[in-house]
């Protein structure tokens, strides 16, 4: 059991209810984990998390997608794209996903999470083998060329700062579960690269 948040200090206790993990993932006849997205704005994270979610879901299995532009509307308004914010956001995202896997979901984050420390704090949440990272590895030109919200043109103008890839860094990671490369201007087509998941969590 999970004894992370044991705060004895502060009068606050652990409750473990008998009805644990391996129980909710009987009845749901499938293994949580987080499928963890990684990748410049416009690289199809979103894209991908949908055509992820779709065909699991067509195989019976439930899946949930954490998107970082839409939890921005909720429970991240608060915060902004200042480093430190952003790696609040990777880290609520993170506490989320694993409460969601906890309860035996397929849980898809689709964030930038441009720094490796955020990334590998959310991978140290789960256990061994239920953090797979999945870097969307699509050349920053190909993505500013592609600019489906005309966030990088505003950018290269300098009317909007700090943009990753622009004037933030994205840090690519070292060892994740799997790359998908585009090679040149060819875009991947999701129902492939969504396959390419799937085959792995098989
Ligand atoms: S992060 O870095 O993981 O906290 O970012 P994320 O929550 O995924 O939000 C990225 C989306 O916000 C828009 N946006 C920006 N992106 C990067 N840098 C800056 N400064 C910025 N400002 C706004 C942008 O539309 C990103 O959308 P995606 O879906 O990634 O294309």
């Amino acid at each position: 059991s999970d004894m992370s948040s044991t705060k004895n200090s502060m009068n606050i206790f652990w409750h473990e209810c008998p009805i644990q993990k391996l129980n909710r993932q009987q009845l749901l006849q499938q293994k949580g984990c987080v499928i963890w997205l990684t990748g410049l704005s416009g690289s199809g994270k979103s894209t991908l998390a949908c055509a992820l979610s779709i065909s699991l879901h067509s195989k019976g299995k439930l899946t949930y997608i954490l998107d970082g532009d839409n939890i921005r509307h909720g429970l991240n308004r608060d915060l902004n794209f200042r480093a430190e914010d952003r790696s609040e956001n990777i880290r609520r995202i993170g506490e989320v996903a694993k409460l969601l896997a906890d309860a035996g979901v397929i849980c898809i984050t689709s964030l930038i999470s441009p720094y490796r420390k955020d990334r590998d704090a959310c991978r140290a949440l789960l256990p061994k083998g239920d953090f797979i990272e999945v870097f969307i590895d699509v050349p920053l030109d190909v993505c500013e060329a592609r600019d489906p919200k005309g966030l990088y043109k505003l950018a290269r103008a300098g009317k909007i700062k700090g943009f990753t890839g622009i004037d933030d860094p994205y840090e690519p990671p070292y060892n994740c579960e799997i790359v998908l490369q585009q090679k040149g201007n060819e875009c991947m087509s999701p129902s492939v690269t969504a396959g390419i998941v799937i085959s792995y969590l098989e």
